[in-house]
Formats: C-alpha cells, structure tokens, sequence
C-alpha cells in the first residue's frame, strides 16, 4: 500500500510518501481502507520531533480517519466489511497518512448515512476534545459566558458551535479580522480580533464585554501568554480548561490571577485520558447525531491527496486555516 512516512524529524518535506506492506487485522483489530485522514497540529508536531508523546522514526503519522472496513479480526463483534466508520487511535499506533490501517476495534465507529467521510474524519480528535471539555470538564450551561481562543482553528470552531448549541453566550478570539467575522458565524455572540487587541487589551476586552465580572469559563488552546491571560478573564468561580500549547512555551503565572475567585483550572489530554479507560464512542455518537442532523457543521477548511501530505502541513502550520486540513485518497 502506498502511505507517508517520517524518517527524519523535519519541515513538511520528510513527509515522503513510500510503499510499505499491507497491515493485516490481528485478533479485536479492524483493517480500515482510509478515505479521509483529518491533519493535526499534533502530526505537525510530531514530525518536527517536539511532541511531548512522539516516538522516533520511521513514522507513519496520522490520529483520525474514515473509511470502510475491509477486514475484521478474530473476536470482533459489530463491526462487518463494508461498512463506513471512522477511527481514532494512539499517537505511535501506526497511523492513518496510509490507504490500509489496522486499528483496535475499540476504536472504531460506523458512521450514519448521511454523515460524509471527510466530515467524519474532522470528529475525533478536534471535535471530541472540543466536546469532552465543554461538556464534561466544563459542564457548559446556557448560563454561561464562554471564551473560545483560536476560534477559527479545528478545535476552535467546533467549541463555538458546541457551546452555542448548549445556549451559551460565546465569544470568539482569533487572530485576525477575517478569521473572528468567520468563527463568529458559528454561533458566537462577540468576536475579538486579538491582533487589535493584544496582551493585555485581550483581557479588558473580554472584561468589557461582561461588564467587569469576567466570563464563566474559556476554552484556551493555545497556551504560553495566552494560558496566564485566561486566567485573568474569568470571574468569581470561573472555569479554564487547558488542552493545548500552540505557542510552544511556558506561561507565567501569578497564583494571584486566580486563587482569589476561585477559579477552577482543568488540564485535558484525549490520549491519556483513551490510556486510562475513556471509551470516546459514546461521545463520538453524540457529535455523529449533531452533524447527521445539521446542529453542527463541520468546517473543512482544504483537502489534499495523501501523496501531498507536505502541502497539507505547510497549510495547517500556515496559520490561516479556517476548520479543519483533510487528506483524501
Ligand atoms: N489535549 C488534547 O487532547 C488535544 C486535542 C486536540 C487538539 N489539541 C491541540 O489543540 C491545539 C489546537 O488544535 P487545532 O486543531 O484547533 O489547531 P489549528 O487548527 O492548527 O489552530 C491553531 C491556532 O492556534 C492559534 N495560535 C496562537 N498562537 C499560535 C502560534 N504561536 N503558532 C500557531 N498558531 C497559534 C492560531 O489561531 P489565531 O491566529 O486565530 O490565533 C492557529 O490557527 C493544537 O495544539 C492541538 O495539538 C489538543
């Protein structure tokens, strides 16, 4: 089969597409013929060599996939050859940048109708993660003020929409105007185009905007500054959940930012929580129902063939993406 391998850590040109042997099924695994591949910032990470769960190459990377079994292990139960499903696995299982993968069959959920692989292939990581933490850390309410940042990003955009389903007042952060006016049509309340309003000025707008007393909850994907001016925009019991360091660096932070409201911070992590126990179908039926019936929609921002996985990275990393980057075919 043909697939994309890392065999140095590097920019988007180690990403060289190879042929490699076919995997087969093995007991509890399901072979899926990959039609959509989603791209992650993870995978940018990983083959750059700076993912704190990265292994070493070779690496065929690639977390979250759709496509049609074509063949089930011994012991496998549910699951048939032909149906359409999608998958989610571990960050150094072999991944899905291939046209086979073998993938537990735990991991594996069939898809309704109506729900198209490319879209399906976006739900598990950016969308679960973007559930899980609203829904579950959070407990979202329609009481609730909640800060998306990076709201034009994966994750960014289905947090807006998930929030807004759940009648929160949302409000929007990205990283131009464009990007804010296009998160903003998910469902946000407010938008901020945080290169208007930088540092500080992010936290007074957000403050302003809720008449001082500081929002219920932010979404921060982005770490490093960013994390240390989350915690200063919410209010008396607000919550922070922390899934993710974009910025790639440490954040400074005064304990005194937060203690005195008290401020609820919640760390999240989709693999280690898999690794202790999380079964994601549940949740990932729950998104698959949302976007079968049009409550949310699934913003694919590029698609490109498998064989030009480089120019997917360099889109994902060229911080103008609007959704999700797709590998198709
Ligand atoms: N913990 C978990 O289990 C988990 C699960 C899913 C995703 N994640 C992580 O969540 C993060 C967001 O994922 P995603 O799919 O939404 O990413 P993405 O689509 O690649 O978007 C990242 C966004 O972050 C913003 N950003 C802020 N500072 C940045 C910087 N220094 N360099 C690059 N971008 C910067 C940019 O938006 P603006 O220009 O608008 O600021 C950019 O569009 C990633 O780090 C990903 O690995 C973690």
């Amino acid at each position: 089969m043909r697939a994309v391998r890392i065999d140095e850590f590097g920019g988007p040109e180690v990403l060289v597409p190879v042929e490699v042997p076919d995997p087969v099924a093995g007991p509890g695994e399901v072979l899926v013929r990959v039609a959509a591949a989603g791209v992650n910032r993870a995978d940018a990470l990983i083959r750059k060599g700076v993912y704190h769960r990265a292994g070493r190459p070779p690496l065929i990377p690639g977390v979250e996939a759709a496509g049609v079994v074509a063949a089930v292990g011994e012991g496998v139960t549910g699951l048939e050859v032909g149906q359409r499903v999608m998958a989610l696995d571990g960050v150094n299982a072999p991944g899905f940048y291939a046209e086979l993968a073998v993938v537990p069959a735990t991991r594996v959920t069939v898809l309704p109708h109506d729900v198209g692989l490319t879209e399906a292939a976006t739900l598990p990581v950016a969308w679960l993660s973007a559930w899980y933490c609203l829904r579950h850390l959070a407990r979202v309410t329609k009481e609730d003020t909640v800060v998306v940042k990076a709201a034009a990003s994966g994750v960014g955009s289905a947090a807006v929409q998930i929030a807004a389903e759940a009648g929160a007042r949302v409000i929007a952060l990205a990283g131009s105007a464009e990007k804010a006016a296009w998160a903003g049509e998910f469902g946000a309340q407010v938008t901020i185009d945080t290169s208007a309003h930088p540092d500080d000025a992010e936290v007074e707008e957000v403050l302003r905007l809720t008449d001082g007393r500081g929002a219920d909850l932010v979404l921060d994907t982005v770490g490093g500054g960013a994390f240390a001016r989350s915690l200063r925009q919410v209010g008396h019991g607000g919550r922070v959940v922390a899934l993710a360091n974009v910025a790639l660096e440490p954040s400074t932070v005064d304990t005194r930012d937060f203690y005195p409201r008290n401020v609820h911070i919640h760390g999240f992590q989709i693999t280690d929580l898999m690794e202790h126990g999380y079964d994601p179908r549940p949740d990932l039926q729950a998104l698959l129902a949302g976007v079968a019936q049009r409550r949310f929609v699934v913003p694919v921002d590029s698609t490109f063939p498998l064989s030009d996985a480089a120019a997917a990275h360099a889109r994902l990393e060229s911080r103008a993406v609007l959704g999700k980057v797709v590998l198709t075919g």
